[in-house]
């Protein structure tokens, strides 16, 4: 059973995605520690609701990342952390951060940090996803989980979910539905990783056992 941090900055329903996972047995492991660097973040209290202890190191108006993330580096090591998933965690990691949970003899070469993204990269990259997809015209979005690396949503990509952009769709509607697709694929991948399944081969991601559907192609807008 691996030790999972949550790093949270929001409301964290991905947060709660994977509480949920970890008690019905979706994930082999369970949720030590929930370190958020927004005081009051809804995340916080979902983890104190599930008996999950947490850590708070504020960021605002700190300047001096590498000691920002050295000091949540601490707070980390108090509880053994074998993967670091952010779930709404609104920072760039610092290189330092990343190295100490750079691959170890079990992870088959994957680093051990993972994030959510609310958009299909490589497109559409940082803050907005769902702003950027719609004001582009796209006719599919969706959401990625991948491995963190140093640049913004560039790390290796894990899984995605595809869904419709509606031609009356507003943000809202649009981030909603993604976030529906979040909350299944998340669990899914840390899963994925707690069973050591997942090993890396250059950039891609493998995915032992995984068997795809029929291949088949989506396609948007339709018309009968
Ligand atoms: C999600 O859309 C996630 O993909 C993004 O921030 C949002 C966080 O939502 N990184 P929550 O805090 O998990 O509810």
């Amino acid at each position: 059973m691996i030790r999972i941090a949550v790093l949270a900055s929001g409301g964290g329903t991905n947060l709660q995605a994977l509480l949920d996972a970890c008690a019905a047995g979706g994930i082999d492991g369970r949720v030590a520690v929930v370190l958020s660097n927004v005081p009051g973040a809804g995340a916080l209290a979902r983890a104190e609701r599930a008996g999950v202890p947490t850590e708070v190191v504020p960021s605002k108006g700190v300047t001096d990342r590498a000691a920002h993330d050295a000091a949540m580096l601490e707070r980390l090591a108090r509880h053994g952390p074998d993967l670091v998933c952010l779930a709404g965690y609104m920072r760039l990691l610092t290189p330092g951060f990343l190295r100490a949970f750079g691959p170890s003899a079990t992870s088959r070469g994957c680093p051990r940090v993972m994030n959510i993204h609310p958009g299909l990269l490589p497109s559409f990259p940082g803050i907005h996803a769902q702003r950027q997809a719609l004001a582009y015209g796209a006719r599919f979005a969706g959401c990625t989980v991948h491995f963190v690396d140093e640049g913004t949503d560039t790390g290796p990509i894990v899984a995605q979910a595809v869904v419709p952009v509606l031609d009356d769709d507003s943000e809202e509607a649009l981030a909603a539905r993604i976030l529906a697709e979040e909350h299944r694929l998340y669990p899914k991948a840390v899963g994925w990783f707690a069973a050591g399944r997942l090993s890396l081969d250059g950039r891609r991601v493998c995915v032992e056992g995984a068997r795809g559907p029929e291949l088949a192609a989506l396609r948007a807008p339709w018309d009968e």
